[in-house]
């Protein structure tokens, strides 16, 4: 693995009126205490993290919080995707009400996708609401988890199902922690980073496609431009379209399929972005039968996908299983499934389709 060597620092900004913040990418931002300048005034902070992440990260962030607080405290959480639910989530709140945590206490979210999710959660609905801080430790996290405000725990019947819209106060992307994150989860946040291409941004895609071994060396400029490129993306999207009216639902692009992937197989299993990246594959397919892109546009997707180190052919469930899982989700209306397709290369939409046409696309693209 490569040492980590220091990028200058950037910043992206998500302007949403009395919500607006900030995203900070760079190296050496955990240890740096000016980092957390200018967050709400308060006596306590609660770092949330899990047991992997934890021992690897929290003492770096605990000295550099300590000149800002009183008290800093911590919870640690069982790792993985499993455990996004209510138990989990309820350690934080006995966390909080434990250490007699107010209504100012600040929440730092310590870690990939799960702990921000959890975190916001908590943030969002303790005391009906405390600020939080994302600290996104997995490139997925980094690009897409920790901004924009959503926040959730799955449910068994479905994933994301019970959670809120709550904006966090900062996001801090130290690209230093992407030194420790195992192969197939930078791979995981990969995906991410390639949505970005075919639903907004065709020179991004382009970008990606040149740099996409760079990428898997972790080269820390590569990293720094994909980070920052994708926050940017994100942050157009969110600025026009907070809570999903329309526009943001394209950030949805593979998730339609990856959200049946992941809830018919088990929370866990495939990770998020593996199923994220095959039910792009899916989309891909389904625009195309949809006669929107043409297949050699279809072919160039996949074809980077699968060298980011992401599966392409999903598991088979049958497409009876795919199709009541699919109505699930939170795009369905009145039982009728509605898929992120593209529309043209760089921009998607949101389109239902015949089931028999889905069922073709799951014919070709699982075995
Ligand atoms: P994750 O949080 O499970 O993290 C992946 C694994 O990497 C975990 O085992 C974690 O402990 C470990 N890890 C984290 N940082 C590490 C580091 N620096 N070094 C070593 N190990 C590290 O998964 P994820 O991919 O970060 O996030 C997936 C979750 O994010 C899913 O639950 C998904 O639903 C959610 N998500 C939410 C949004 C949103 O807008 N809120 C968007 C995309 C995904
Ligand atoms: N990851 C999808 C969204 O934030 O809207």
């Amino acid at each position: 693995m490569p040492a980590p060597l220091s990028v200058p620092s950037d910043q992206v900004r998500i302007a949403l009126g009395d919500r607006s913040y900030d995203i900070r990418i760079g190296t050496g931002l955990l240890a740096a205490a000016d980092t957390w300048q200018g967050l709400p005034a308060a006596a306590s902070a609660l770092i949330v993290t899990n047991t992997t992440v934890g021992p690897l990260y929290a003492a770096r962030l605990r000295a550099s919080l300590l000149p800002h607080y009183k008290a800093v405290f911590e919870v640690v959480l069982p790792d993985g995707e499993a455990h996004k639910d209510w138990p989990t989530l309820n350690l934080i709140f006995d966390a909080l009400l434990r250490h007699g945590c107010d209504r100012k206490t600040v929440l730092f979210a310590l870690g990939g996708g799960v702990v921000g999710d959890m975190t916001g959660f908590a943030a969002a609905s303790y005391m009906r609401g405390v600020p939080f801080v994302q600290v996104p430790t997995t490139l997925l996290a980094q690009v897409d988890s920790s901004v924009g405000g959503k926040t959730a725990i799955n449910h068994p019947l479905g994933k994301n199902m019970i959670g809120a819209f709550y904006q966090p106060e900062r996001v801090v992307c130290d690209l230093d922690t992407l030194a420790t994150l195992p192969a197939r989860e930078l791979s995981a946040g990969l995906a991410e980073v390639i949505k970005y291409g075919p639903i907004y941004d065709m020179d991004f895609l382009a970008w990606i496609e040149a740099n996409i071994e760079r990428l898997l060396r972790r080269e820390p400029d590569a990293l720094a431009h994909a980070v920052r490129r994708s926050c940017e993306i994100k942050a157009e999207v969110v600025g026009q379209d907070e809570r999903e009216a329309g526009l943001r639902a394209i950030l949805n692009f593979g998730h339609t399929f990856g959200h049946a992937i992941e809830s018919g197989l088990g929370y866990g299993e495939w990770l998020h972005g593996e199923a994220v990246g095959c039910g792009m594959v899916m989309a891909l397919q389904l625009s195309r039968r949809l006669r929107l892109v043409d297949a050699a546009f279809a072919d160039r997707v996949t074809r980077l996908i699968e060298r980011a180190g992401l599966p392409t052919v999903g598991p088979a469930l049958g497409a009876d299983r795919y199709l009541e899982l699919m109505r699930v989700d939170k795009k369905a209306e009145g039982g009728q499934i509605r898929f992120i397709v593209i529309e043209s290369p760089g921009q998607a939409g949101l389109r239902s389709a015949a089931d028999d046409v889905v069922r073709g696309v799951l014919a070709d693209c699982t075995r």
